[in-house]
């Protein structure tokens, strides 16, 4: 690191941090405009955080509940308040939840303003932080409404994930995972070789495998920054993930979701005959299996309400639902016409593994 993200939009940097100073020369701008995690705003207000002045500050209640269009309004309540308009610098300090929400707010508020974003959980700092893309959940639709916006720099200090819980740190995980395994077998390969480094949060093998993750997330969305082509394999284990997510109300988290969404997929590629039973088993008991930290009875899948969570999913256009998967080769592809009998038996399946 740094990283330089080339981009339609604007081209961004991704920086790194050991400390928390890289935010004075914001903190005493009396037009930034900070949005913070409340969570995060306890846990680091002994560090430069807590200098940010309180009539510069918003702290966000974060849930996916809130992730939507009322927050954003209340965001441009509090906006208003400073003396700024084009020249106000949105920062803000959180994870996903916080980015897609301050994302939005920073794209549509004065037909968009500098947004400075720092990522604070291992999920944001090691995905979701590049890519440009901001979404709010509209009533039970996650992610429907949403634009394309990048912050101007982002800062990741990874001393931020030490404080995260064990669940939130495994979603995490599990986004980093996706990515080794659509990189390549080596890469699958050294992520299933440091898994206790990664149980340790060894700062500085995570510093190593966040550059990994952001360098092969950066190859998709530099190759196809709009969704339109190959940026739609990043959502391996996300057709299932994000129906999973609804249907559990969210008790399940993002990126576990995701490892839940990649043993599915991986199911229906083995009984499609596209991924041989020895990948699958290395994947599932190498890989998935030691980074799935749910508990299994949130795990439990309702075939009907997850049919009706996949069908909604805004990557389906046309008819029939579709599934990215990866093959015997460690090649990425979308694959069409995913039946409710092949549902029924990933899911079938997955239950017996977890019986494991
Ligand atoms: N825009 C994108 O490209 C993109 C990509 C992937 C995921 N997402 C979205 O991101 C969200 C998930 O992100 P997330 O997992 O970062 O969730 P999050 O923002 O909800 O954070 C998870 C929990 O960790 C807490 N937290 C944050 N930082 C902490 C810290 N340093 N120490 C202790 N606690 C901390 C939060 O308060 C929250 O309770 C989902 O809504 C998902 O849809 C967006
Ligand atoms: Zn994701």
């Amino acid at each position: 690191m740094p990283i330089k993200i080339k981009s339609g939009l604007k081209d961004y940097t991704v920086n790194t941090a050991t400390d928390y100073n890289f935010l004075l020369p914001f903190i005493n701008d009396a037009f930034s405009f900070f949005v913070v995690d409340k969570k995060v705003y306890e846990l680091y207000k002994d560090t430069a955080v807590g200098l940010i002045k309180p009539e510069n500050l918003v702290l966000l209640d974060v849930n996916e509940n809130m992730k939507n269009l009322d927050t954003v309004s209340m965001l441009y309540e509090e906006a208003v308040k400073i003396k700024a308009k084009k020249n106000l610098t949105v920062v803000s300090i959180g994870g996903g939840i916080t980015q897609d929400v301050t994302g939005f707010f920073a794209d549509s508020v004065y037909r968009g303003v500098k947004w400075v974003y720092v990522p604070t959980t291992l999920l944001a700092q090691a995905d979701s932080c590049i890519g440009a893309k901001t979404s709010l959940n509209y009533k039970q639709f996650k992610n429907l409404v949403g634009t394309f916006y990048a912050p101007d720099e982002i800062y990741i200090n990874t001393a931020f994930v030490k404080t995260l819980s064990e669940i939130d740190y495994y979603s995490g995980v599990g986004e980093i995972a996706k990515l080794c395994i659509m990189d390549s077998f080596e890469s699958s390969g050294y992520f299933k070789d440091n898994l206790d480094k990664i149980a340790a949060r060894d700062e500085a093998f995570l510093s190593e495998i966040i550059e990994k993750a952001l360098l092969v997330k950066k190859k998709y969305i530099e190759e196809d920054e709009f969704d339109r082509g190959v940026r739609n394999m990043l959502n391996y284990g996300h057709c299932f993930g994000h129906a999973l997510e609804s249907s559990s109300d969210f008790r399940v988290t993002h990126g576990q979701a995701v490892v839940a969404g990649m043993i599915l997929s991986n199911i229906v590629a083995s009984k499609r005959g596209l991924l041989g039973s020895e990948k699958e088993q290395f994947y599932l008991n190498d890989i998935l299996l030691p980074i799935l930290k749910t508990k299994k009875e949130d795990l439990a899948m309702d075939i009907d309400k997850l049919l009706s969570a996949m069908s909604k999913d805004k990557k389906n256009i046309g008819t029939g639902m579709s599934l990215v998967m990866t093959d015997d080769a460690g090649k990425m592809l979308i694959e069409r016409n995913l039946s409710r009998e092949e549902v029924v038996y990933a899911v079938k399946k997955f239950e017996d593994y977890l019986k494991k």
